[in-house]
């Protein structure tokens, strides 16, 4: 994760002797629950805290009761406001060289549908276009569509705007080469924008609102956010929108190995639903 997760150098006034009881029951429920540790970062974890607690007109001790209890919508709130929602441009680049080398070539030609859920500001959705892009060429590639969803609104805004800075742009002097200045920043280009649209959906609130069924999902770095039970509700909601033949991969970090799915689990990250 980002460096907000980086040890602070000094301790906050409040430190361990005197925290907040229900503050350290609500930190404790992160790291137990999330897996996000705010250990050295308790001033940092309060002001997320009390400043969410504001906007629900909650006081903490019924924000950790809701917690407790795993109200879901609470359950996705808090993992938003407390998680970074850390993305980036090729983020685990080995997935997408098993995309195009994999992947795409099993699919069948025609327009494809892919989901890039939880997608946060987008990096991940443009990634997936600018590797079919690679993959299939511009004119295949414009019937592609993909479709990023998020929790957060904000984060959606910001995959819709497609705007970056550069220093959230790839290394690689190749990629950055593709995205067009703007002032400071740097715009995805049309062409690509164009293969994607992005979305609010709560990946909790089953059924999904989605018409359609994937050819590939990406559900990657959100699902230790829930515990194992719900990670298999949406495990087993993924595979019944991946068309059979289709792909779902999740992240390196994330291989479920506890989990029972339907899918047929590939290589670590990558699952196929297999024909009928
Ligand atoms: C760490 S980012 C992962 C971004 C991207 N998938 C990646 O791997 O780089 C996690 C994202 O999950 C989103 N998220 C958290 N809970 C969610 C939920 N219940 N439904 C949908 N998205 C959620 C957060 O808003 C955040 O943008």
């Amino acid at each position: 994760m980002s460096s907000s997760l980086q040890p602070e150098s000094v301790l906050p006034a409040s430190g361990p002797r005197t925290e907040d009881p229900t503050l350290r029951a609500l930190r404790q429920w992160v790291a137990n629950r999330l897996g996000l540790r705010f250990d050295y970062q308790r001033s940092d974890f309060r002001a997320r805290i009390e400043a969410f607690c504001r906007t629900v007109h909650h006081a903490p001790e019924e924000l950790l009761d809701k917690l407790l209890a795993e109200d879901p919508e609470m359950v996705a709130r808090v993992a938003e406001i407390i998680s970074t929602n850390h993305t980036s441009f090729y983020r685990e680049p080995e997935a997408f060289t098993v995309f195009q080398e994999t992947v795409l070539p099993s699919l069948p030609l025609g327009p494809l549908r892919i989901g890039s859920a939880a997608a946060s500001s987008g990096e991940e959705a443009y990634t997936i276009a600018f590797c079919v892009r690679d993959a299939l060429g511009a004119d295949a590639a414009a019937r592609v569509r993909i479709l990023g969803t998020d929790i957060s609104d904000r984060q959606i805004k910001l995959a819709e705007r497609g705007l970056y800075p550069r220093f959230l742009l790839p290394a690689d002097p190749q990629l950055l080469a593709r995205f067009i200045q703007q002032g400071e920043d740097y715009e995805v280009p049309e062409a690509v924008r164009a293969m994607c649209l992005f979305r609010r959906m709560n990946l909790v609130q089953m059924p999904w609102p989605l018409s359609k069924r994937f050819n590939v999902v990406f559900l990657r770095n959100v699902l230790y956010y829930f515990k194992p039970t719900l990670q298999q509700r949406i495990l087993e909601a993924c595979y019944d929108v991946v068309e059979p033949g289709g792909w779902l991969f999740t992240s390196l970090t994330e291989p479920l190995l506890d989990v029972e799915t339907r899918f047929c689990r590939v290589a670590p990250g990558l699952f196929q639903r297999l024909r009928e």
